[in-house]
This record gives C-alpha cells, structure tokens and sequence, in this order.
C-alpha cells in the first residue's frame, strides 16, 4: 500500500494514528493545519467540530491519503495504519497507493454525490460498486443490498438511476455504499447535512451498529450539537489546531433570530402562483406533486419543509422555469433567480469574479453590482479566487451571489442554509430581508428547523404526492 520499510510502533491498537506537524496548499500563503495528533481505536466515534474554513476538508483529506498532493502540498508529519507508518516531509515523498489507502479509510465528502461511481444505472449495482469489483458473489451482493436498503430504508430507491435522486437520497445511498465496501476507518464530512428526521435516525443507528462491529467512526461537523452523547471524543478545530472539547459547550452553534414579525397582507400580488400543478420526470412510474395549489405575494417568505424526496426541489425547479408542469398552471410575474441544492451545479467560472458577472448584460452593470454583491455577501477577499478551492460556506455564498447580482424579485433558495456558518447565514438572512424590503418574495426549502421557524412567514408542509 505504502512505503513498506517503516513499520508501526509496537503494541498500538489503533486503526489509525495521525501525528501531523504542519500542512499547507502548494498555492497557500499560510498553513491550514497545524500541529495535530489524534488516534482512533475500533469502534470508536471521534467527531471534530469546526466553522467552515477551519481546515475540516483538509484533515478528513490527510486522513484519507487524498491529501497532500505528491510535489504540490507541503506536509510534516506521520500517519500509522493498518500497522504501517508513512512519513511526510519536505525531504521525503512517501509513495502512496491511494486505492490501497481506500481500502482501510473511507471518506464521505460533503458533496456526498462525488463518492458515487458515475457508472452504475442503479442505485443497487451502486451499492456494491466496491464488492463487486474485489469479486464478491452474487448471491452475497444480494444480501448485502436487501441488508443496506433495509437499514436505511432505500427500498424504493434500488431500481432508480444513482444520478436522479434528490439530495437527501444522494447522501443515504452514497453512505450505504461507503459501509458496504467496509472500510475499517469510515470519516464523515457532515453526515447529516439535508437529511430528514427518518433518515437522521437511520444514519445515527447504522453508525452504532457500524462501530459495534468495530469500525471507527469520524464525523467532521460544523456543530457537535447532534453528537454530543454519542461520541468518544470531542474536539474543536480553530485555525488549524485541535481543542478538546466537552460535552455540551456550544460550538459554533448558529446564533437564533427571532420569528420573522408580520405575515404581508393578503392583498398584496401574487409573484408567484401554482394552480392544479403536477409535476413528475420521464420514466417514473407517479408524479412527485400532483394538484398543487400555492402562492407567494409580493413581502413573503414561505418556506418549503417535508421529507427527502417529497418534491421541496422539484417544486422550486418548477417555479424557476427548469421543469414543465405536467398538468395544471405555474403563474411567475416577476424576474426569478434560484439557488441550487448542490453549489457545485452553478458554478464553472475560474474566478469568483467572473462568475458573479457571468451573464450580466454590460459591463457597466457589472462593474457596479459584482462589486457591491461581494461585499453584501463578505466575499471581497476572494474575488480572484477559483471557486472550488473557497471552503465549503463561501462557495455556497458564492452560488448566492450570482444569483443576487442579477436582482431577482423571486428568489429560490433550495437548502441554503447547508454548509454555511454563522457569518454565512447572517448573510443569507440579510440577502432575504433585502429582496422582501424591495418588494420582492422569497420561497426557499430547508430542512433546518431553527432556520424555518426565524425565516419563513409560513410553511408549506409537503407529503409524498401533495
Ligand atoms: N432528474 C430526476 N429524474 C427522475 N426522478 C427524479 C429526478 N430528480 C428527482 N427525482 C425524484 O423526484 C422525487 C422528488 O425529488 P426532489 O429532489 O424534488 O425531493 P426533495 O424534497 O427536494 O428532497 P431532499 O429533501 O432530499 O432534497 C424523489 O423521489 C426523487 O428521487
Ligand atoms: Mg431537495
């Protein structure tokens, strides 16, 4: 797997045992991590909280082996697995078998979407993507899909295509094929970003069982909030550098605003309005919403809220023009600007700058907003930026700003709140006062609670076939 002249020391038990000095990006001007040591024994669970920026996505990357990147990323410090030690220093590249290294560690990025394979047409071959290929035979397969699919209650999923489910089913599927390959170390970088209450528990229960079984768990997490009494130990990352952390502090819990005062008068005009819709995709066997009825007038915020997959996107794609309806009538009177669920499908520029001003008509007219609405939004700094290398809140506001440069009276927003910290999220709310101050209406989907009952006016509560 690995340069195999070092050996571990003798007597550790631990799957993995990471002594990092310092870590920088071949591009950085400075570390994003410093000294580091930490140590998972089987069926442990070590969670790691951090604002986003903290170095999260760099750390579940060292652990990983994907990072640093051979002659590009300086890295002082040891790692021991599987009982052998790699050493990395300015002197000495170790050579690295990244898929060997998978094997024993598996990483669930936050874009959960990436670990799937982009091969398979369903999301059962999926599942046992990484059995398969080691020669595992059928009949195993088949009980280990009927096993996964039960845990996490994906059954209706198995015949679907892996790259048409909604968000929440993105991340279920992808985690139930991460266990599937059974790493013996499996980190997880925000778990439970967009899922709903039923999948929450299907994941926290499969962590239990996963660790009984002697997998030791890592979940890297804006908050600790929702690991405090489950996790061995807990730790802070600020800066680069790790800090105990006990059960029950406040993290980096996002700050609480009070309930939005006044629902606008009914009088006002409808910006937007579905009338008897329905809406569903080709092949699939029943619409997703079907008689439909919901308006949004002008000074309102609704907000979207029900179960992964009841249709939240669906809906908002359909107000945005993405989706026809297939019976019934969408109404829009005024200029809409939606974000997406994934960041990652709205931005292909190099720079910050450039993709803040994509689109925009003239240059004057984005010489004066693409300014304005990087500093609205505190993303200044990075204008020269590429996008993909912003942590994970800043690219998200990043997709908010191309969104807000062009001044939409209807904005979309679809999970905003996923991956921002706290500065972020007072951004967002300021962005959704402006457009309801200006005249404008917003309806946004979220599965964050705290967020929907300080943000929404109202609440359109979606069941499966609305
Ligand atoms: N491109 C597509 N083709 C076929 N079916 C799709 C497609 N996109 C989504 N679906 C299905 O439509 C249903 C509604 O999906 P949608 O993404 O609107 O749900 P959602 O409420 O936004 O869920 P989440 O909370 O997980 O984001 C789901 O069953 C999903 O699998
Ligand atoms: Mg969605």
């Amino acid at each position: 797997m690995m340069d195999m002249d070092h050996r571990a020391p003798a007597g550790t038990t631990a799957a993995l045992h990471l002594r990092l000095g310092s870590f920088r990006y071949s591009e950085a001007h400075a570390e994003t991590l410093g000294e580091i040591e930490l140590e998972f024994s089987p069926g442990s669970l070590t969670v790691i909280a951090g604002d986003s920026g903290s170095g999260k996505s760099t750390l579940g990357g060292v652990l990983a082996g994907m990072l640093p990147r051979p002659g590009a990323d300086q890295c002082q410090g040891t790692v021991t697995l599987a009982g052998q030690r790699i050493d990395y220093s300015p002197e000495h590249w170790p050579r690295i078998d990244v898929a060997g290294w998978a094997r024993h560690v598996g990483l669930l990025p936050q874009d959960a979407g990436l670990y799937l394979s982009g091969i398979r047409q369903t999301v059962a071959e999926e599942l046992v993507f990484a059995r398969e290929n080691e020669g595992m035979p059928r009949e195993e397969m088949a009980g280990l899909i009927d096993e996964l699919s039960t845990r996490l209650s994906l059954e209706h999923l198995l015949e679907r295509d892996p790259a048409k489910l909604s968000g929440g089913q993105e991340r279920l599927v992808a985690l139930a094929a991460l266990s599937a390959a059974k790493p013996s170390i499996i980190v997880l970088d925000e778990p439970l970003a967009g899922l709903d209450s039923k999948a929450t528990q299907a994941v926290t229960s499969m962590i239990t069982k996963l660790r009984a079984e002697g997998t030791a768990l890592v979940v890297l997490s804006r908050t600790a909030e929702a690991w405090d009494a489950e996790a061995d130990s807990l730790w802070n990352l600020a800066e680069g550098t790790l800090q105990r952390a006990t059960a029950g502090a406040a993290t980096t819990a996002l700050p609480s605003k009070p309930k939005r005062p006044s629902v606008p008068a009914a009088s006002a005009k409808p910006l937007l309005a579905f009338a008897g819709v329905q809406l569903g995709y080709k092949g699939a066997s029943a619409p997703v919403l079907s008689s439909l009825e919901l308006e949004v007038r002008a000074g309102e915020c609704v907000g979207l809220a029900g179960a992964n997959g009841t249709g939240k996107t669906t809906l908002l794609k359909a107000a945005a023009g993405l989706i026809k309806p297939t019976a019934g009538k969408v109404r829009v009177a005024v200029d809409v600007g939606m974000l997406l669920q994934n960041p990652s499908d709205q931005l292909f520029e190099r720079t910050v700058a450039r993709e803040v001003a994509f689109g925009l008509p003239k240059k004057s007219i984005q010489r004066v907003r693409v300014p304005l609405v990087l500093a609205q939004l505190g993303l200044e700094s990075y204008a020269q930026t590429h996008p993909y290398e912003l942590p994970a809140s800043a690219r998200r506001l990043v997709a908010l700003a191309t969104v807000l440069v062009r001044e939409p009276q209807l904005l979309l927003l679809d999970e905003p709140t996923e991956a921002l910290d706290s500065a972020g999220l007072q951004c967002l709310c300021k962005a959704i006062d402006s457009v309801l101050e200006r005249g404008g209406a917003v309806l946004f989907s979220s599965h964050d609670e705290r967020f929907m009952s300080s943000t929404a006016h109202r609440v359109h509560r979606m069941r499966s076939s609305d």
